[in-house]
């Protein structure tokens, strides 16, 4: 029977470190002996990775270079990287018709080119050591819409596409490449929806959840963002080696109808 973790500790990229998935991410990583690079903007990212024991490299992921930069960093500290994990994310809520322009850029540099040039700079280092790991963290929202997030949606089902053809082209060099789809997990990014909708419908944050979040989803509560790194682990192990191109969704049985 072959262990879901790794034997060999790996060198990691992560992107998205200061709070949520990535966080959690970090510290799975850490947990399995990994070395570890965290990449995010937010100071905050940086004491978060001193206290898991990870390397931090500041980047303003929606700028190319800064995509090539942190690729770059990791390789020039611990000589190659074997896992990226594309988790990085925003949301802006708006319907298409008042939709920031600026604000659709952002979400889909952030969120698709990022991805799309980290896995081009680390693609090199799994080749040469035939051996690589791609995880993007997606979303149900990369497999169903909902209204007021365009732009969210285009980019996390673009992520899809991405995955899917790093998955093909991957194959034959040891690379695999998988995607994520969680429902809503307790992180910042699902705390500040909650209060906006609370605002925007006058609610109390108890029925946003209970009524809005849950509306579709089997089991009835939030998700822990343990709960995705633990799946992020096993996609990152040898264990996982013949899964490549999948989707896998955490989504409390929301697509199931
Ligand atoms: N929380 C959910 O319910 C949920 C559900 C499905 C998918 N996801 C996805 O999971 C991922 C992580 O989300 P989370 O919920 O943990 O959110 P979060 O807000 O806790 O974390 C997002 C991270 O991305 C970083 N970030 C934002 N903009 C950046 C930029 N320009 N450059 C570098 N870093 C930047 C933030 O600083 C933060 O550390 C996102 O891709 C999100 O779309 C989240």
């Amino acid at each position: 029977m072959t262990n879901t973790t790794t034997s060999v500790p790996r060198v990691a990229l992560v992107t998205g470190t200061a709070s949520g998935i990535g966080e959690a991410v970090v510290r799975q990583f850490r947990e399995l002996g990994h070395q570890v690079l965290a990449v995010d903007f937010n100071e905050q990212a940086k004491d978060k990775a001193d206290a898991a024991g990870a390397a931090f490299y500041q980047a303003d992921l929606t700028d190319g270079e800064a995509c090539k930069g942190a690729v770059a960093e990791a390789i020039q500290r611990f000589g190659r990287v074997d896992i990226l994990v594309n988790n990085a994310g925003i949301q802006h809520v708006s319907p298409i018709e008042d939709f920031p322009e600026a604000k659709w850029r952002q979400i889909i540099d952030l969120m698709l080119t990022a991805p799309f040039l980290l896995t081009q700079a680390a693609w090199p280092s799994m080749r040469r050591n035939g051996w690589g790991r791609i995880v993007n963290i997606a979303s149900v929202h990369a497999q169903v819409a909902s209204p007021g997030k365009s732009a969210y949606i285009s980019a996390k089902h673009g992520l899809i596409g991405l995955t899917k053809t790093a998955a093909l082209e991957g194959g034959p060099q040891g690379i695999t490449a998988n995607a994520i789809c969680p429902a809503y997990v307790k992180t910042p990014l699902v705390e500040n929806q909650i209060a906006d909708q609370a605002r925007l419908h006058n609610m109390d944050e108890q029925d946003v959840v209970e009524q809005i979040m849950l509306k579709n989803a089997a089991v009835k509560r939030l998700i822990d963002p343990e709960e995705v790194s633990a799946l992020v682990a096993y996609l990152a192990s040898d264990a996982a080696g013949a899964v490549s191109g999948s989707s896998w969704n955490i989504d409390l049985g929301w697509t199931a109808q």
